[in-house]
């Protein structure tokens, strides 16, 4: 069963690479966030990098220029996605992209001053164990970064599911107490809270669609058509905003 749920988010990644770009002005922002905190970490000249669900290269985008001696490896379970990272930074030295389940990583322990991820952790089927298994990757010295959603986020469609009698399809994600507790001691996590606006909840439906997150949680079935109309009257035929919390987690490896 997750060998099939892994394939199925990978072929709806792998459709949504050549469209991300376009619709993904969040995960721009959150990709942005989440540099701007690495970028006083203090790393070597020259760290050793991993990131972890890469997409079309939002966070390598924003970071990789911080740290212009990085060696980087960017991974993805989408080929799609790894091809399209790969052609925008064919020019950089040092960089390398390959396909990769981050659940999984088959790589040497602790070889690593900094393993990153931004909005990718939330597809995991296990977090907990998938971040333990990064924390692995990390050196003495080094860091864990991993920005994931929150427990709030899309509480509107949420809502919305609810006053329908409609069971969202749309995970529970972990509140900030809990993914500390999960990333583990000295871990420090801060929350930001982001607004995507559409012009109906159809519109914001579609868009997550054109991002390759329009699948909803493991073992769940899609809802029936004329149920997700009735959910989509109750959210909103004209406007309709969704909220995004995101939980940026950073943990240090002592030395
Ligand atoms: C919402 S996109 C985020 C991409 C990019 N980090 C960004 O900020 O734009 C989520 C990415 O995570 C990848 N992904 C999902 N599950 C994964 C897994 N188990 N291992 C590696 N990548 C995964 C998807 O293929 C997709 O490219």
């Amino acid at each position: 069963m997750t060998e099939a749920w892994k394939s199925r988010i990978a072929a709806a990644f792998g459709t949504a690479a050549e469209d991300y770009d376009r619709v993904g002005r969040i995960q721009w922002a959150v990709a942005h966030e989440m540099s701007r905190r690495l970028a006083l970490a203090p790393l070597p000249d020259r760290p050793r990098v991993l990131e972890v669900g890469c997409g079309t290269g939002f966070l390598t985008a924003s970071l990789l220029p911080c740290l212009p001696g990085a060696h980087w490896l960017a991974t993805d379970i989408a080929p799609e996605m790894v091809w399209a990272c790969e052609r925008r930074f064919a020019s950089q030295p040092r960089f390398e992209a390959r396909v990769m389940d981050g659940e999984h990583p088959d790589l040497t322990p602790a070889s690593f001053d900094l393993v990153c991820s931004s909005m990718a952790a939330q597809w995991f089927t296990d977090l907990p164990a998938a971040l333990a298994g990064l924390w692995d990757m990390v050196r003495p010295g080094g860091f864990l970064a991993i920005s994931t959603l929150g427990a709030e986020t899309f509480a509107e469609w949420r809502a919305a599911c609810t006053a329908c009698g409609v069971t969202p399809a749309t995970p529970q994600y972990p509140d900030a107490a809990t993914y500390a507790d999960w990333l583990g001691d000295g871990a420090e996590v801060i929350e930001a809270w982001h607004q995507a606006e559409s012009s109906s909840a159809l519109t914001f439906l579609q868009d997550l669609k054109v991002l390759g997150a329009h699948i909803g949680q493991k073992d769940t079935r899609p809802t029936p058509p004329g149920t997700l109309r009735r959910v989509m009257r109750q959210a909103g035929m004209r406007g309709f905003a969704a909220t995004y919390h995101v939980l940026h987690g950073i943990r240090r490896k002592p030395a």
